[in-house]
């Protein structure tokens, strides 16, 4: 089996670790999280690395040079998936540098190394992101603890259940110095597929908000209340669902989502007294998003008045815009080319661990092709020939990193 049939045969067993049929569901702190983690470890420990599970369900992988002031790289991705996902977001990123280690030495290594798959990065279950990545930089602030999932059970209590000790979560801040962040992820978009290359080497990662917004109304009967008296949450929603549309097409570099809505009481004959959606927007800078949002709240003010409805915005997490480090960038770009592939440079739209790591390390980012950008469906995919691609790229910059 080659590196690259190696790397598939190990997505396709964490791909099975699933809680649903149709695509690959495994969200944070879940029993497939747990039984992840498991396997990942085993992986781990068969190249010699010393695993840890940290107390925000991170999984780490660690070997320490003779010398410990020497720098420390972080390789890793999330273990994590959206909801019938594929079986290349994060996982790659974790996979791919273990079956690096294959083929070196670890005592070769002149720099501490922690392979790293972070508990979660989607953000599904708690609708917020980087919960893991938070952790080891020292972002994970109390107040995380009590979001509730869906099933109202509290994140405190979730890791409690899964085995963990909330309080001491401090504790996995890293403290090490000399911190670089090497990410391998699909790149989820068309580019490496337009420039016929298999991978590709991040300059930056778009900055994203997330809102809940929360539309109330009155309810009434469908059939007796005249459109000019009613109060209905859900044309309220639909008519800025649209204004948002409108704002993102026409204007450069942004683009927004409304993936998830709901409408109460939810009877097919009863105007809706209440709409819940979430609004995921994104663009280089935070300040196109910021100008943005002010523009979606003063129509969602005017729709409301004239509608008689009230709206509240919820931010729900946010992340800056990350500049991928000189260095690292380098480094990725002399391993590409010692692979005789041409290094092509890209942003990066969807947001990754990189963006929460660059608050502690210096990041960079290899990107690898993926059939028509597709990510976030079952149709995810990746050849064999650019999974074998990118550990040979990976092998590279274990090699040549700390070099001189
Ligand atoms: O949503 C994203 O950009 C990433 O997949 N978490
Ligand atoms: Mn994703
Ligand atoms: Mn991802």
């Amino acid at each position: 089996m080659n590196l690259g049939e190696k790397c598939e045969s190990y997505l396709l067993e964490l791909a099975s670790i699933t809680e649903r049929r149709e695509g690959l569901t495994r969200l944070y702190l879940t029993k497939e999280h747990k039984r992840a983690l498991k396997t990942i470890q085993g992986w781990m420990e068969e190249v010699g690395l010393k695993t840890i599970v940290d107390d925000a369900g991170n999984l780490i992988g660690s070997h320490f040079c003779k010398d410990k002031n020497q720098p420390t790289l972080i390789m890793g991705s999330h273990q994590d998936s959206v909801i019938n996902g594929g079986i290349y977001d994060g996982m790659l990123g974790v996979v791919a540098p273990i079956i690096a280690l294959h083929e070196i030495d670890l005592n070769s290594l002149s720099y501490n190394l922690k392979i790293v798959a972070f508990g979660d990065e989607e953000g599904v279950r708690f609708k917020t992101t980087y919960l893991g990545s938070k952790a080891l930089t020292g972002n994970f602030s109390d107040e995380l603890l009590n979001i509730k999932d869906e099933n109202d059970i509290a994140l405190k209590e979730a890791l409690k259940i899964f085995g963990l000790n909330p309080a001491n979560i401090s504790e996995s801040k890293l403290v090490e110095e000399k911190l670089s962040y090497v990410e391998v992820h699909i790149e989820q978009g068309p580019v490496l597929e337009k420039e016929n290359t298999s991978v590709g080497i991040v300059k930056a990662i778009n900055a994203f908000q997330r809102y809940e917004i929360t539309i109330d109304g009155k309810a009434g009967h469908a059939g007796t209340t005249p459109m000019n008296m009613r109060q209905d949450a859900g044309v309220v929603m639909a008519e800025t669902a649209v204004f948002i549309k409108e704002i993102a097409e026409q204007t450069d570099g942004l683009v927004a989502t409304i993936g998830q809505a709901s409408l109460k009481p939810g009877a097919i004959n009863v105007i809706p007294d209440q709409s819940v959606f979430s609004l995921d927007i994104r663009a280089p800078e935070e300040i196109i998003i910021d100008r943005a949002i002010g523009k979606i709240k003063e129509k969602m003010k005017a729709v409301s008045y004239e509608c008689g409805v009230t709206y509240q915005m919820k931010r729900l997490a946010r992340g800056d815009a990350c500049i991928c480090n000189e260095n690292i960038i380098n480094l990725i770009k002399s391993s590409v080319e010692e692979n005789k592939i041409k290094p092509v440079y890209l942003n990066s739209g969807a947001g990754h661990d990189a963006q929460e790591m660059s608050n502690i390390a210096n990041v960079g980012m290899l990107f690898v092709r993926c059939k028509e950008g597709i990510s976030h469906h079952p149709d995810e995919y990746v050849k064999i020939t650019d999974l074998e691609s990118s550990v040979n790229v990976v092998q590279s910059i274990l090699k040549n990193y700390n070099k001189g």
